[in-house]
Formats: structure tokens, sequence, C-alpha cells
């Protein structure tokens, strides 16, 4: 059976917006979906004294509705603090599109977590923090980083859907328990990844240990 799209999505995926390249952009990310392998590469330019996104661009390598989200996606983050698009959710983009069917949400999942990851590597490239002597590798820095690892079933940060069950540091050591919940096994490896990637961008950490945890079902925060 054909899947039925919005007038908005079939708009979009005609004409979408910010397709190419941007040759002297400061950010850019190419992520995949886990859930069908589709992929989205973001250029980007943020002012670094205003942290304003000025201009962001794409290239879809997916289907109609990765071309759709995506286009929707730099409409939503171009002129805006990067802060503000660190707290955006896949709703954003569904939203601009009057809806998604359900087998296409992963679309808006990966729209939006492309955009969150090219911010993080730029965050970490520039972000005061790690120029900091100052920088403490403790709990709540491992938690911050933490919030940037999105489980991609739900497009909402492990942190929030309360995964993280055990923190532990020890000399550069980071030992992280994630508890799976209701997450579908197809995601764990991702979600292992994910979390892997981001500790191990924090200054300090020589060493990451992840367990993964089944059972229970997890309560938001
Ligand atoms: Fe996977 Fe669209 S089917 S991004």
């Amino acid at each position: 059976m054909a899947i039925k799209y919005t007038p908005k999505v079939i708009q979009e995926f005609t004409n979408p917006e910010n397709v190419g390249e941007i040759e002297n952009a400061n950010a850019s990310s190419t992520e995949g979906s886990p859930a069908c392998g589709d992929m989205i590469t973001y250029n980007m330019i943020i002012n670094p004294d205003t942290k304003i996104i000025e201009d962001i661009k794409f290239r879809s390598y997916g289907c109609a509705s990765n071309i759709a989200t995506a286009s929707v996606a730099t409409k939503i983050a171009k002129g805006k603090h990067i802060d503000e698009v660190m707290g955006l959710t896949p709703k954003a983009v569904t939203e601009s599109l009057d809806g998604l069917p359900a087998v296409k949400i992963h679309c808006s999942v990966l729209a939006i977590n492309g955009l969150k990851s090219a911010i993080r590597k730029w965050n970490e490239k520039y972000s005061d923090m790690e120029k900091s002597d100052e920088f403490k590798l403790d709990e709540e820095t491992i938690v911050r980083a933490l919030r940037n690892v999105i489980n991609p079933e739900t497009g909402v940060s492990i942190v929030k859907m309360n995964m993280v069950r055990m923190i532990e540091i020890e000399t550069g050591k980071v030992y992280v328990e994630l508890m799976m919940g209701d997450t579908d096994e197809m995601f764990f490896n991702n979600i292992e990844e994910e979390t892997r990637e981001h500790l191990e961008d924090l200054p300090g950490v020589l060493n990451v240990i992840i367990k993964l945890t089944e059972g229970k079902s997890y309560s938001f925060e």
C-alpha cells in the first residue's frame, strides 16, 4: 500500500530549501538512521560570539521524507541560537509538516539528531568549558554530555528517559550503566555507540565502560 503523505510533506520534498554545501562551514555532521540506513549531512555557519546559526544547508541520502524533514529542520534552525536548537524534539519537524506516517517518524528523529550532532561537535571544538583549566570530570559533566544522547526510537534524551542508572568515575575511567527498558533491541548498538562517542570526547576521559541492562519500563524525568 502506498504511503500517504500530507500536502506539506509533498511540497517540501518537491521543493526542498537549503540544499547543498557551505564552503566556509564551521560545523557539520553526517548522521544515519539506525532504523533504515538513510543519511543526512548538514553544514552550518555558527557565529562564535552570538552562537546563532547564520547559515545551514543539507544533503540527503534517503527517502522522500528524509528530504522533507531535513528541509524543514534547516528552516527551523536557521537564525536560532544553538541552545534553542538543542532543545528541539522531532515533534517540531513533524508539526511543521502537518504530521508524518508512523513508519516515517524516524525520519524526523534523524533530521533533528543531525542538527544536534553538528552543534555538539562545534561545541566540543569551541566551548569555553573545554578550553578552561577549571574543567572537572565529575558526575555532573557526565550527565550533561549524556543529555545529548538521543534514544532513536523515541527522539528523547536517555537522561530524560531515566535510562542512566549508574555513573562511576575513577582516574580517567568512566563506567556507565544504562537501563534499556522498552527500547527495541535493534537500537542498542546505536545508543551504546552514541554514549561512548559523547563520553570519549570529554577532556580527561581515557576509557569508557558501558553496561546495557534490560528489563523494566523506563519512567520519564
Ligand atoms: Fe529512513 Fe526516511 S525512511 S530517513
